[in-house]
């Protein structure tokens, strides 16, 4: 069975979503541990709860990037994990770390990208006035919010919106494709070709009627 290590900065809802996803067989797979580099992050009591293995490593002891990268794979591989799954982390990690889980790095993206990448993705699309918001689950390459798109979904701005009643509506999407798409991964139905994500295994006939989610 894969196993997945998970790494998180704060809240963790995204993570919450995973562990039940995993819990009630949706995903098949076992979540290895749960990696913080915020030590005060509601998402290690989250995984606490449901007795997941978690792992503390704060950034800030580090001297350099890579040398904090280093540290994060080895307990990876300590843990015997195939598959990382950033939900909701914060830092960039470098080639070396990548190169270590060739498409086996997975991230999810409050915006619909390539549209709004970098930090507060939903701020950026509230403030530049869209009327579609949404979020993306894709593979990790090398630049920032760029690699291969697995799943987006979008949904309405409103008119009466605050950027915080966008980000809830952006953030209940995500609860729903990142699991969706981790299941898709782990049951070997991604595949990518010339940067595309191919997805076998999921009728796609309806999606022009539905088109809320790409899958
Ligand atoms: C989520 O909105 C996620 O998309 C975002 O952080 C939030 C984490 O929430 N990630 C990024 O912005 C990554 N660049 P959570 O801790 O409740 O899952």
């Amino acid at each position: 069975m894969i196993k997945i290590g998970v790494l998180i900065s704060g809240s963790g809802s995204n993570l919450q979503s995973i562990i039940e996803a995993v819990n009630n067989g949706s995903i098949v797979a076992e979540i290895a541990l749960v990696i913080s580099n915020n030590e005060e992050a509601y998402g290690l009591t989250r995984a606490e709860n449901y007795g997941i293995l978690t792992k503390v490593i704060k950034h800030g002891d580090f001297g350099q990037c890579q040398e904090f990268d280093q540290e994060l794979l080895r307990v990876l591989k300590e843990n015997r994990v195939d598959l990382v799954v950033l939900a909701g982390f914060m830092r960039v990690l470098g080639a070396a770390f990548l190169a270590a889980f060739p498409d086996r790095v997975i991230n999810i993206h409050p915006a619909i990208l390539p549209s709004f990448p970098g930090t507060h993705g939903q701020e950026q699309a509230f403030d530049y006035g869209v009327k579609l918001a949404g979020c993306t689950v894709h593979f990790v390459d090398e630049k920032v919010d760029h690699g291969p798109i697995i799943i987006q979904a979008a949904v309405p701005v409103l008119s009466n919106d605050s950027e915080d009643c966008l980000g809830a509506r952006i953030l209940r999407c995500e609860h729903k494709i990142f699991p969706r798409a981790l299941a898709l991964y782990c049951a070997g139905n991604l595949r990518i070709e010339d940067r595309k994500v191919k997805i076998s295994g999921v009728d796609e006939s309806a999606l022009e009627d539905q088109f809320l989610i790409s899958c």
